[in-house]
């Protein structure tokens, strides 16, 4: 059975004050359209097709691997379903339409639903939930205890006004009868738009069978037409997804102040300090001792490591390094085992060896450096001549005194060393030992000197400012 998604994400979310169109906010630093493509994706279904319509480009850019179909004006959910029959009305299967404004569905959750209308013979299926009379949801029609239609809150008869079952807006069809009812589908109601909601009565009236599957986590299903409730889906999410870490054996001090995105990976025995953002493909091994005050994006970091008050992104931890505190790195850098990078030190493009040591105060930056390798503090790449970038080169066992400058391109062999405050600009040979500056002389007696000289200096000025003010 093949099983299609469309996913409604045309809207233009005119509650959110914005100009970025709705489903593509955040809700724990990932976009809303995402969290639904996503487990939609990992649900495995055949094929997803994303309507698009208001600021299309902006959604089309952070979406991979679905079918775009664009609805011109937005008239309305039915509508918008509607765009897509060139692309699924002829094949056969189940069709789920979710919203792309509710990002907090799962995919256990949309597999128990399509489980559901399988089992039961539907031809269309309703995921619903309990809610307040006060929200402003459609509402579930029922007549012996069977499903006949969804009315609009903004329709709602008087004699249904304390009906408490409300639609999510998540539906399982027969993709068939779904194009079919479609057709029959009027504008003839209070918003003037052609609802997907009708569908149901539609169905209902030809005889299929229609139905509806509650759920009890409303949490999961509701919709975001504001930055209130952005704000609280961030807070379910958080929650949520910390809990499973603590379940799968993640020490998390705060769970109230540590926040991990959906997609990141975290082995047992690991402990998050507080002050923690940790986003996008994140992956920590075990036993690490993570924070306080780090914030990772895209980082593959293996077991053992300790990382403290640092932003890290893009880039690969080896096991048993040791960052921090106020490190600081970017794109590509490799970092391998029990190599350490101290008090505010930076890295670039950087792959930095088994053991080697920048302890305070460093840039490392388009640089290979080898196993063993010392950085005295203050040491720099300079790796950027305004134009072009250059490759700096340290093999094994190199030691660089403190406030070097390496200025790229340049190889230090082996073994060598570089006296403090060098400014490097030629190949260090093998156990060379490198000197690139100044040679130190001493005045004798000059220090002397000098204080006399300025403290006459001082006398005279004072003098002068004397006359002056009398
Ligand atoms: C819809 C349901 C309502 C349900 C609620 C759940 C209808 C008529 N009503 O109402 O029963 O309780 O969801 O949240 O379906 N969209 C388009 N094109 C359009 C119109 C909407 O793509 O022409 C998209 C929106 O961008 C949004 C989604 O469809 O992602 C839902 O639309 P919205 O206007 O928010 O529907 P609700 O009024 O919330
Ligand atoms: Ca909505």
């Amino acid at each position: 059975m093949k099983v299609y998604a469309v996913v409604l994400a045309a809207g233009k979310g005119t509650r959110m004050k914005s100009d970025l169109p709705k489903v593509v906010h955040e809700v724990l630093y990932k976009p809303m359209i995402n969290h639904v493509v996503d487990e939609l994706k990992a649900l495995g279904v055949d094929e997803t097709i994303v309507i698009v319509g208001h600021a299309a480009e902006k959604v089309e850019a952070i979406v991979d691997d679905v079918t775009f179909v664009y609805q011109k004006e937005q008239l309305g959910t039915g509508h918008a379903v509607l765009q897509a029959k060139e692309v699924l009305a002829d094949k056969d299967g189940v069709t789920l339409v979710l919203c792309g404004d509710a990002p907090l569905i799962r995919k256990e959750t949309l597999k128990e639903f399509i489980d559901y209308h399988q089992s039961h013979h539907n031809q269309a299926t309703i995921m619903s939930a309990d809610c307040d009379t006060s929200t402003h949801y459609g509402r579930i029609i029922k007549e012996n205890g069977q499903v006949v239609g969804i009315e609009e809150y903004k329709d709602l008869k008087v004699e249904h006004q304390d009906i408490t079952e409300m639609n999510t807006g998540e539906y399982c069809f027969d993709n068939k009868a779904l194009f079919n009812a479609l057709s029959k589908v009027s504008n003839n109601n209070a918003q003037n738009e052609y609802y997907l909601t009708d569908v149901i009565g539609i169905m209902n009236d030809e005889k299929l069978k229609v139905d509806a599957y509650k759920i009890d986590d409303f949490d999961e299903v509701g919709g975001i037409n504001d930055r209130v409730a952005l704000a609280e889906a961030t807070i379910i999410l958080r929650d949520r997804i910390n809990r499973e870490h603590l379940l799968n054996g993640v020490n998390i001090i705060d769970p109230s102040n540590t926040y991990i995105a959906r997609d990141v990976k975290i082995g047992p025995d690991t402990t998050i300090e507080p002050g923690c953002i940790i986003k996008g493909k994140t992956e920590i091994g075990s036993h690490c001792h993570i924070g306080p005050y780090c914030e990772f994006t895209n980082m593959i970091i293996k077991d053992n490591v300790e990382i403290k008050f640092s932003v890290l992104s893009d880039s690969i931890i080896e096991n048993g390094v040791d960052i921090g505190p106020y490190s600081r790195l970017r794109t590509n850098c490799h970092i391998h085992e029990n190599a350490h990078m101290g008090n505010f030190v930076e890295m670039k493009k950087a792959d930095f060896g088994k053991g080697s040591k920048a302890s305070h105060l460093t840039y490392v930056g388009d640089a290979i450096v080898g196993e063993n390798v010392n950085f005295g503090c203050g040491t720099i790449t300079s790796n950027y001549d305004g134009k072009n970038k250059s490759l700096t080169k340290i093999e094994d066992n190199v030691f660089i005194g403190c406030n070097t400058n390496l200025v790229a391109p340049v190889t230090v062999r082996k073994n060598a060393y570089i006296a403090a405050g060098s400014t490097i600009t030629k190949e260090v040979d093998e156990d060379a030992l490198a000197i690139a500056r100044s040679r130190q002389q001493n005045k004798q007696g000059y220090s002397k000197k000098l204080k006399e000289i300025r403290e006459k200096e001082f006398e005279r000025r004072n003098k002068e400012k004397n006359k002056e003010n009398s």
